[in-house]
């Protein structure tokens, strides 16, 4: 129990300490030459390292046998989500000033938009069914549903090397670090499965 506890504060911290950071700039005026792009920066990686660590949690679980990371995977997802919005908010309040006919244009024209805009929309979806209302109502269903983070992922992921335009190191760090996490997945499903098969082999001969 107390494990747990030290589980869910960790998980909390690290979806707080990012936005108190934030704020902290913020309110001491320490934004650069650029205040917007500095918030859509801020935000954006922090969506990044959030997801991150939201799909960290399942090799963690595999690696060490501990059943925590799992039950904190929803507040870390969640927190993701709530930076993915203060994202695309700074974006659409700052730079498009609220027009929907710019950002339907944005979508059109820039790619990284659309893979970003995409990868909202997935996210988005998540985070309504993320409740137990909606495991209950969807039952496997939402097993299936919720895999949409690997797309996600990948399409945030994507959207950030698409619009660096020189130094690709950063983005390339993060697509790998998302591709060894999703990596861990497969072996993983397959012996899963072949555990499935077996146990019902022997209750169905
Ligand atoms: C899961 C989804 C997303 C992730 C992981 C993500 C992540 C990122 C990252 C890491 C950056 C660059 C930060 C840096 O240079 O330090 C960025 C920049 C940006 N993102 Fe996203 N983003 C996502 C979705 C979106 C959405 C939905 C929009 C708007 C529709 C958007 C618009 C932008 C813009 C305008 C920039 C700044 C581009 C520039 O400075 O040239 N992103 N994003």
């Amino acid at each position: 129990m107390i494990r747990l506890w030290a589980w869910r504060a960790a998980a909390w911290s690290l979806g707080l300490l990012p936005l108190a950071l934030g704020l902290k700039s913020i309110l001491q005026g320490r934004l650069g030459a650029n205040p917007v792009e500095f918030v859509e920066h801020f935000t954006g990686d922090w969506t990044l390292r959030l997801l991150l660590a939201t799909l960290a949690m399942t090799p963690l679980r595999m690696l060490t046998g501990l059943t925590e990371p799992i039950r904190v995977r929803r507040i870390l997802g969640l927190w993701t989500f709530a930076f993915l919005c203060l994202h695309f908010l700074t974006y659409l309040v700052f730079d498009l000033s609220f027009s929907m006919t710019q950002l339907a244009e944005d979508l059109v024209k820039r790619t990284y938009i659309t893979l970003g805009f995409t990868a909202w929309l997935l996210l988005l979806a998540l985070a309504l069914t993320s409740t137990v209302g909606w495991q209950r109502r969807l039952k496997r269903r939402w097993i299936t549903l919720h895999r949409l983070i690997y797309p996600a992922a990948l399409l945030g992921a994507i959207h950030y090397l698409w619009l660096v335009k020189a130094d690709t190191r950063e983005p390339l760090i993060y697509l790998s670090i998302l591709l060894v996490l999703l990596g861990f997945r497969l072996p993983w499903q397959r012996l899963m499965g072949r555990q499935r098969a077996r146990a019902s082999a022997k209750v169905d001969p």
